[in-house]
């Protein structure tokens, strides 16, 4: 569809996953150009969410329950009153999906069939497929996308945000097959999704890269808790980049950690295996750093309900050359989901007018230090609604002429080993400065050098140990805050 939409009236949401499909189809009948760097329904983590949607449905759940489990995992930053309104979207986006097609899983009587997972104190995770939740969710969406009239696709990579006299983000500049566009705009909606692709070890698709935290600190954004990296603990090690996942579920259905001498890696921590993901996490890194081999062996657990219970993880494991039914799944822990990103008021609006972010490119206060399984794809969900509801802003003014930005090319390969091994799931002052030093050099002209900065300033200047931020020079927790940062701070190289 040709771009000939009144740039008074659009909005331009960029990405494709959950969030950015869902901000569209909430802004309806309002005309949307939804930006995406691969085609639509490629490239985006949702459709690899192997856990669900949270949501407080059952008939012994509650929003403050949920709302109370996200705190508890959030460690201290979550923030109360977010979690709370999220939680209480969630039997409604429920709903919304189911309208627009998502067959979640049910039982014989028709209700909803609720999975329980770490740290949640009531079944209620909402899945579709077993283990493919996010493939269908994505599935719906796109669908859903693609049969909106006031939806228009475009595949392109967004170069840079254009800015009105006032200083307000203004629409787009795109490029694709090596042409510049502009796409003028009157609200601009980021949601790009995480960082993962910056480590080497990583359940993220490779454009993960953080891109939207680039635009945004660019543009001046203020940008939260960075350092707020989760690792999921069951990546399977079995040679692919990304690494495919094996879900934390297994572990609820019994799979257990071993190493290569059928000994608990677990043993002796507070939880098990059943701790929540950032000490199984710790735990497995040690153990790897121990130079022992780390395996999740649901042989005695699942064995042969494997291909029928998780059909993804079957099928992920038979690619990698394993059979889950009779051989243990070598693991490692990877660079998963990112709590820090753009700060955002509970209508996704940034620092800077005519800005928004939806979902894991944000900082919403919902994740705090550590977010609890499941409440990614929710998050995204409920701002895109949120989102839809506060964008009535003002038409841009007159546009000033877009800065010719320039963006080097980075060594990526270097980059992610660095960020593996200075700022990984261990970090101590020595190795973030040393990596900070080394992002610095490259960060005004590269974007992902840009991003790892952030990232390794916040860790560097939170001295504490918290929710999936691990100091071993300061293994315990000091009051909790928030860290806040700039592009300007960063660069000049405060936190
Ligand atoms: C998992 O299924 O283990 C991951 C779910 C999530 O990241 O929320």
């Amino acid at each position: 569809r040709a771009l000939l939409r009144d740039p008074a009236d659009r909005v331009v949401v960029v990405g494709g996953g959950v969030a950015g499909l869902s901000v569209a189809l909430r802004l309806a009948p309002r005309p949307v150009t939804l930006v995406t760097a691969a085609p639509i329904g490629l490239g985006t983590a949702t459709g690899w969410a192997q856990g669900g949607i949270a949501a407080a449905v059952g008939a012994d759940d509650a929003a403050d329950l949920h709302a109370a489990d996200t705190g508890a995992a959030g460690a201290g930053l979550t923030e109360p009153d977010v979690a709370l309104r999220v939680a209480a979207e969630g039997p409604r986006l429920i709903d919304w999906l189911v309208r627009i097609g998502v067959p979640f899983d049910r039982r014989d009587d028709g209700a909803l069939a609720l999975g329980l997972e770490a740290a949640h104190g009531r079944r209620r995770i909402v899945r579709s497929g077993g283990d493919a939740t996010g493939a269908r969710v994505l599935e719906g969406l796109v669908r859903a996308v693609l049969a909106a009239p006031s939806v228009e696709v475009v595949t392109a990579d967004v170069r840079d945000l254009l800015r009105d006299a006032s200083g307000a983000v203004a629409g787009v500049v795109a490029e694709r097959d090596g042409a510049r566009f502009r796409i003028p705009a009157r609200a601009v909606v980021l949601a790009t999704g995480g960082v993962g692709a910056l480590y080497a070890a990583t359940t993220n698709p490779p454009g993960a890269t953080g891109r939207g935290l680039a635009l945004a600190a660019r543009a001046g954004a203020v940008l939260r808790d960075m350092e707020f990296v989760q690792f999921h603990p069951t990546a399977i090690a079995a040679g692919a980049d990304p690494m495919p996942l094996a879900t934390e579920a297994l572990r609820g259905e019994g799979a257990r950690l071993i190493d290569e001498r059928g000994e608990a890696v677990m043993a002796g921590i507070s939880g098990g295996d059943l701790a929540p993901r950032d000490v199984v996490a710790r735990g497995i890194f040690g153990a790897l750093q121990r130079g022992r081999t780390v395996y999740l062996d649901a042989r005695g657990a699942l064995g042969a309900a494997m291909p029928t219970r998780f059909p993804t993880v079957a099928g992920l494991c038979r690619a990698a050359g394993i059979d889950p039914a009779t051989q243990p799944i070598p693991v490692r822990p990877a660079a998963h989901y990112h709590m820090g990103g753009i700060r955002v008021d509970g209508g996704g609006a940034t620092s800077v007018p005519g800005l928004y972010a939806c979902g894991e490119v944000s900082s919403t206060g919902l994740h705090g230090a550590n977010r609890l399984a499941s409440n990614s794809l929710l998050e995204g969900l409920a701002y895109a609604g949120f989102i839809a509801d506060a964008l009535d802003a003002p038409v841009p003014g007159r546009l000033l002429p877009e800065t010719d930005a320039v963006r080097g090319t980075p060594d990526l390969p270097a980059l992610r080993a660095l960020m593996e091994s200075n700022v990984g799931v261990v970090r101590d002052a020595a190795g973030l400065a040393a990596a900070a030093e080394t992002f610095a050099r490259d960060a005004r002209t590269c974007d992902a050098a840009l991003v790892a900065l952030l990232i390794a300033r916040g860790a560097l200047t939170r001295t504490e140990s918290r929710g999936a931020h691990w100091r071993s020079d300061f293994p315990h927790a000091a009051p909790p805050r928030h860290t806040e940062t700039t592009l300007a701070q960063a660069l000049a190289g405060a936190p």
